[in-house]
C-alpha cells in the first residue's frame, strides 16, 4: 500500500471513530492519543517517511501535516462542545467597567486654611513658618506677656522643660519672623498649636491658626479694618456684615476681636450664634511696641497691624459642624462629605 494510500486510510478511520462517539470526554481523550499521540498512528505514517523515495517525501510530508492539522482541529472541537455552555459564574464580561478605586479627599481643615492663604496671597501677604516646639521667650515673653502676667492663664500650656513647650500660638511666629527679617512686612503663618484643655464638643488639645502681620510706615488702624472687612467678604460673601469690639491682648494695642453677622440666621439670632446674630472670627490689633522693641525694630519708626484666627473654630462656622474632635478622629464618612 502506498503511503498516500495509509494516509488515506488512516483520515477514513479517524472519520468513522469521530462519528461513533459517544459525547463523553474520556472517549475523545482515547481518540486523540490513538491518532496524535506519541506512539499514535500519525506519528508512525512519520516514520515511515524514511522508507518513500527522496523526490515523493516533501509531497508525502505535506500530505502527512495536513492529515495531522486536520485530526487535530477536530478533536479540538469535539472536546470544546463536550465542556458544553460555561457556567454563568464562569463568564467574564470583560465590558463592565472595573470596581471604582477609592479616592481621598482633602481634609476640610487643609480645603479651609488654602482657601485663606489664597485670600491673602492676592493682596501680596507671603507665607511664613517657624516650629511648633518653641521657647517660653518666643510663645511668651517678647509678646509682651511676662512670667505671672495673668495672661499666660488664658492660654493652658503643655510643657516640654521649664523652658521649652508646645507654642500654643501662632503669635511666636511673628517674633521669629521680625528677628530674621528688616521692615517692612506683610506675612501670614499657617499653623498648628496645642492647648492642655479638656477634649470636648468645643476644644481639642490642637489646632490650627492663621497669623497675619503687617508692618510698614504709618500703618493705621483703618489699614487693618480694610484687610480684614476684604478678608471677611472674600471668605463669607459680600452679604456678610462686619464689626470689631474692643478687646485685649498683651502683644496688641489698641486690641480688637473681629465678628461677622451670622451666616446661619443672617443676624437674626439662632442657636449657632446663640441669639447675638453674631459670630466672634478673629482676634486683632496694632502691634505693641513692647514687642517692637523685643526685636530691634524702632517703635517710633515702624508700626503694623497683627491678627489671629482659629482654623477648626472656624470651619465649624462655616460648615456647621458641632463637635470640633470630628476633625481628628479619622472618621472617612465625616471626611467624604467635604470631597
Ligand atoms: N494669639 C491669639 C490667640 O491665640 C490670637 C491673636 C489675637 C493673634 C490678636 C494676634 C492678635 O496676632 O493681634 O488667642
Amino acid at each position: 500500500m502506498s503511503i498516500i494510500d495509509k494516509i488515506q486510510k488512516v483520515r477514513l478511520e479517524f472519520q468513522s471513530d469521530l462519528k461513533s462517539l459517544s459525547s463523553k470526554n474520556d472517549e475523545i481523550d482515547q481518540i486523540r492519543i490513538k491518532y496524535l499521540g506519541r506512539k499514535g498512528l500519525v506519528a508512525k505514517l512519520f516514520d515511515q517517511m524514511g522508507s518513500i523515495e527522496k523526490d515523493k517525501r516533501p509531497q508525502m510530508g505535506q500530505e502527512l501535516n495536513k492529515l495531522k492539522i486536520e485530526i487535530s482541529e477536530q478533536v479540538d472541537g469535539v472536546e470544546l462542545l463536550n465542556k458544553g455552555t460555561p457556567k454563568e459564574e464562569d463568564i467574564i464580561d470583560l465590558t463592565l467597567p472595573g470596581d471604582p478605586l477609592p479616592v481621598g479627599s482633602i481634609h476640610p481643615i487643609s480645603q479651609l486654611l488654602n482657601e485663606i492663604k489664597a485670600i491673602f496671597i492676592r493682596i501680596g501677604f507671603s507665607l511664613f513658618h517657624s516650629p511648633e516646639i518653641d521657647t517660653e521667650f518666643y510663645n511668651f515673653e517678647a509678646l509682651n506677656i511676662p512670667k505671672h502676667h495673668p495672661a499666660r492663664d488664658m492660654q493652658d500650656t503643655f510643657y516640654i522643660t521649664d523652658e521649652v513647650l508646645l507654642r500654643t500660638h501662632t503669635s511666636d511666629t511673628q517674633i521669629h519672623f521680625m528677628e530674621t527679617h528688616d521692615p517692612p512686612v506683610r506675612i501670614i503663618v499657617p499653623g498648628r498649636v496645642y492647648r492642655n484643655e479638656d477634649i470636648s464638643v468645643r476644644s481639642y488639645c490642637l489646632f490650627h491658626q492663621i497669623e497675619g502681620l503687617y508692618v510698614d510706615h504709618k500703618v493705621t488702624f483703618s489699614d487693618l479694618k480694610g484687610t480684614l472687612d476684604y478678608f471677611a467678604h472674600e471668605l463669607f460673601g459680600n452679604n456678610v456684615k462686619t464689626r470689631f469690639r474692643p478687646s485685649y491682648f498683651p502683644f496688641t494695642e489698641p486690641s480688637a476681636e473681629m465678628d461677622v453677622s451670622c451666616i446661619f440666621c443672617r443676624g437674626n439670632g439662632c442657636s449657632i450664634c446663640k441669639n447675638a446674630g453674631w459670630l466672634e472670627i478673629l482676634g486683632c490689633g496694632m502691634v505693641d511696641p513692647e514687642v517692637f522693641k523685643a526685636v530691634k525694630y524702632d517703635p517710633e519708626e515702624w508700626t503694623g497691624f497683627a491678627f489671629g484666627l482659629g482654623i477648626e473654630r472656624m470651619a465649624m462656622l462655616k460648615y456647621g459642624i458641632q463637635d470640633i474632635r470630628l476633625f481628628y478622629n479619622g472618621d472617612v464618612r465625616f471626611l467624604r462629605q467635604f470631597k
